[in-house]
């Protein structure tokens, strides 16, 4: 039973010209786009985006920087995709991240991680349906998934 989570490439996965070679990490780890596209974030989306976070010290600075720049906000299907993507992108603060991940790879500040993952399948559900609509994500078929379908 495959699973969906939203990807964000923050403003420095694209200013650093690292999003080919993230979502490559992402492809390479067998999850399928189902979504993408490139946008810029508005106030009313970073504050329902992060609305666990609204409160906290860190949102402002956050929030500007995360409409500062395009974002490209993907959409990515596999089994247990939540939390493969979490495994993929590396812990929140870069200097945490185990080499071989994004983040341990690419990234050196907390406050400039790359990527944003869905931290639960309920938040995924939430947040998916903020950055795309009903009809956006595509439902298709390889040939030979990384994963077994078949029970
Ligand atoms: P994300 O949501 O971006 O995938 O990362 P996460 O779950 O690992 O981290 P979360 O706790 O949800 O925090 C969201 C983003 O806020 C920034 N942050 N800054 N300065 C700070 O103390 C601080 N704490 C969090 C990070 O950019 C983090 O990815
Ligand atoms: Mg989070």
């Amino acid at each position: 039973m495959s699973e969906r989570s939203l990807v964000l490439l923050k403003p420095d996965a694209l200013q650093r010209g690292l999003a080919g070679r993230i979502i490559s990490r992402l492809e390479d780890r067998g999850l399928k786009i189902v979504g993408m596209k490139l946008m810029q974030m508005d106030m009313p989306t970073a504050q329902r985006h992060y609305a666990e976070h609204v409160e906290k010290p860190f949102f402002a600075g956050l929030s500007s920087f995360m409409m500062s720049r395009p974002i490209v906000a993907m959409a990515v299907e596999g089994k247990s995709a939540v939390e493969v993507v979490r495994k993929t992108m590396g812990a929140t603060n870069p200097q945490n991240a185990e080499p071989g991940t994004i983040r341990g790879d690419l990234a050196v500040d907390i406050g400039r991680n790359l990527i944003h993952g869905s931290d639960s399948p309920e938040s995924a559900e939430r947040e998916l349906a903020i950055f795309f609509a009903d009809g956006d994500l595509l439902d298709y078929d390889r040939e030979i998934e990384p994963w077994v379908t078949e029970s």
